[in-house]
């Protein structure tokens, strides 16, 4: 018997035809965009594991040392019985808390990418025999419907993936979470914090090159879906602090003027030499951003924890 079940939950050709509608939208737009949950197939899952280990990219390991220290308080405030998590990944970093969670029956982690959610269920189920998981293959900005599992829930939603939201759409999400809870129900929120802006952007332009590779790597996901003919050597990766939004913003800057062909949307799409396509932002926040906007979404922070160099944090807040 398969140790975990997984359960798609959109139709079959709704990423693709999301894809598609994404594609068409970013690259005609002024200026480009493209959205970041693109990034995700099995290669960009396996990149942003390696930004992970990254000297320069801190969020992992702080929000790993708050993790450790406080997953006992997380576990008494909370009682979970059920721990979904959204944009679970590898789910490497969630193993401290199901550590600490004596009453966890089942775990439901969600992803957009299908071989991260089978490698880590896969791995967890062959650790965790008694843990019932059941994962889903989701887009979490879509409004998710979860199989029946006991409460209380506990949400998580961790390693920052909120700040790659845009304001608006972070409204959005956390009120669709809030629709997932039942009062008493409590959500864990990792959040990356305003710092100063060299060590934020050698987060986001590590010495390396993986952000660089894994910020191409959309190029490489619409070429193979789309049979686009994206030149990735032809495209340079920037990491820039934008201070007014506090956010970091990734973009792939066109180093010559060229046309880019996109047979399945019949499109040809210009780039002027220099000219930038915004592929992700990562927003930074302050503890009085994080809960006003749990509060809009009728969550109230109950905890606040950050790691000792105040760099990363996680919150809780609960449904009352
Ligand atoms: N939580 C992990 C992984 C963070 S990387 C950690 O803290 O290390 C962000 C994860 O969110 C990726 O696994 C990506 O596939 C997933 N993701 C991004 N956008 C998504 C969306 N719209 N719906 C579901 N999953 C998404
Ligand atoms: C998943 N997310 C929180 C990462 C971040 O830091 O915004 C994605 C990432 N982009 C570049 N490096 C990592």
């Amino acid at each position: 018997m398969s140790p975990y079940q997984l359960t798609r939950t959109l139709p079959e050709d709704a990423t693709g035809a999301a894809l598609r509608a994404d594609v068409l939208h970013g690259l005609t737009s002024a200026p480009k965009t493209l959205p970041p949950k693109w990034f995700y197939d099995a290669r960009g899952s396996e990149l942003f594991d390696e930004i992970t280990a990254l000297p320069e990219y801190y969020p992992t390991r702080a929000e790993r040392e708050i993790l450790l220290s406080r997953s006992r308080e997380i576990a008494e405030a909370t009682g979970a019985r059920t721990l979904v998590e959204l944009g679970s990944g590898s789910s490497d970093k969630t193993r401290h808390l199901l550590d600490d969670l004596p009453d966890l029956e089942t775990y439901i982690p969600v992803d957009v990418s299908e071989s991260a959610l089978r490698g880590a269920a896969e791995a967890l189920g062959a650790e965790r025999p008694g843990l019932r998981i059941h994962a889903l293959i989701a887009d979490f900005t879509l409004g998710l419907t979860l199989p029946d599992s006991p409460g209380p829930r506990l949400a998580a939603f961790l390693g920052g993936t909120i700040g790659n939201l845009l304001p608006a759409e972070r409204a959005t999400f956390l009120a669709s979470v809030r629709e997932l809870l039942r009062p008493g129900d409590m959500l864990l929120l990792g959040t990356d914090l305003v710092k100063d802006e060299s060590v934020l952007v050698a987060a986001y332009d590590d010495a390396a090159g993986v952000t660089a590779a894994f910020d191409k790597n959309v190029l490489s996901v619409v070429n193979r879906e789309l049979g686009a003919d994206f030149d990735p050597d032809a495209f340079e990766h920037v990491a820039l602090w934008d201070a007014h939004h506090e956010w970091i913003e990734m973009r792939l800057r066109a180093t010559a003027a060229q046309t880019v062909k996109i047979p399945a949307l019949d499109l040809a799409v210009e780039f002027e030499a220099g000219e930038e396509l915004r592929t992700e932002i990562s927003a930074k926040f302050r503890e009085e951003g994080v809960r006003a906007e749990l509060a809009g979404a009728g969550l109230r922070m109950t905890h606040w924890w950050t790691d000792a160099q105040g760099r990363f944090a996680l919150s809780l807040s609960r449904v009352d």
